[in-house]
């Protein structure tokens, strides 16, 4: 009687129903109780264990998986590539932050048309303010090359997708990650995903009592940073800025969203600039970096692209009234 009592303890013990009631039962004990053999039960531990536990890894495999794993993609912004430490790290998010006309759109075109016409390259274009023309991309690569068939291939090679709301990106995000990363685009491998802007479809949900906003705003974190680094691509987002109450300017979306990026660059406009008709100056300041010191500036020009294929070839005549 009293070893029946014990063996049904025993049994309730071993109960196993999730995944860490297996991962800590006694693979021994459990492979004795039921029927599966004990090196399969090891496997399935250890499976489960690199699916679900976070792993230290030493500096040196970290290093390692930096120097297989990690490309820097050049925006072909010599300033921009200068405060990001060479250009966009595939694996991590960096984002451009800036008010209405502040240049972050104009520098997302310019930077798909670099990774796809230069670098040879694929890249998801997520537009969700309706910015984005293939005029502008054609204008932008016009300016690269002359070869119509060079155009065409590197237009075939950034995908976009526009959509409105949070609900369209989260699903867009979820079905790349299934498969539409692996899937080549034109012909090159996909190296970077732009969302531009992603603040236009969060920030409307965020505030006032409801905390929906905010979970579907780390949702979206979630995906692209799952994405980066599982797919190791560029993630180049755009976000809107607000004025702190000091009335300093800084990116909007949060705290909670400041995490998300590993870096952060504030664009804005040169005002000394504008007064002397010059109206396309812009700088940039690293606002957050692991890489570099914070608040360094560089300035350009929102015409940088059409400028160096001017100062490279000599043949493309500037169009100073674009902006
Ligand atoms: N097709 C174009 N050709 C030339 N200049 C343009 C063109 N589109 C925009 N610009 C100029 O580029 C500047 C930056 O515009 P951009 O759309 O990149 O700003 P933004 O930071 O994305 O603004 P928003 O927050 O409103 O999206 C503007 O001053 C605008 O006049
Ligand atoms: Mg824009």
């Amino acid at each position: 009687m009293s070893e029946d009592v014990t063996r049904q303890q025993r049994d309730k013990t071993l109960k196993v129903e999730e995944v860490e009631d297996l991962v800590s039962s006694d693979t021994e004990e459990l492979a004795q109780k039921c029927s599966v053999s004990y090196k399969a039960l090891f496997a399935i531990r250890r499976v489960l264990l690199a699916q679900h536990t976070a792993f230290p890894v030493s500096g040196a495999d970290l290093y390692e998986e930096l120097l297989s794993s990690t490309a820097i993609l050049s925006t072909g912004n010599p300033s921009l590539d200068k405060l990001l430490d060479s250009g966009l790290y595939t694996g991590e998010i960096t984002e451009l932050s800036g008010g209405p006309g502040s240049g972050k759109s104009q520098v997302c075109f310019g930077v798909a048309v670099h990774i796809s016409y230069q670098l040879k390259q694929s890249v998801i274009f997520i537009d969700t303010t309706g910015g984005l023309t293939a005029k502008r991309l054609l204008q932008m690569l016009q300016a690269e090359t002359s070869n119509t068939e060079e155009q065409m291939e590197a237009l075939q090679r950034i995908r976009i997708f526009r959509l409105f709301d949070v609900f369209t990106l989260l699903d867009c995000l979820r079905s790349l990650r299934s498969g539409g990363l692996q899937a080549s685009v034109g012909g090159g491998s996909v190296k970077a995903v732009i969302v531009d802007s992603v603040s236009a479809v969060i920030s409307p949900l965020l505030g006032g009592k409801q905390n929906e906003g905010m979970s579907l705003m780390i949702q979206v974190a979630g995906l692209l940073k799952t994405t980066a680094k599982d797919f190791n691509v560029a993630a180049l987002v755009t976000n809107h800025v607000t004025r702190s109450g000091g009335g300093e300017v800084q990116p909007g979306l949060g705290v909670s969203w400041s995490h998300i990026p590993r870096t952060r660059i504030l664009l804005e406009r040169v005002e000394k600039a504008a007064t002397i008709g010059c109206s396309s100056r812009r700088s940039a300041t690293l606002i957050k970096s692991s890489r570099q010191p914070c608040h360094i500036k560089e300035e350009f020009d929102l015409q940088w692209w059409s400028r160096s294929a001017e100062g490279s070839s000599g043949k493309r005549k500037l169009d100073e009234t674009d902006s």
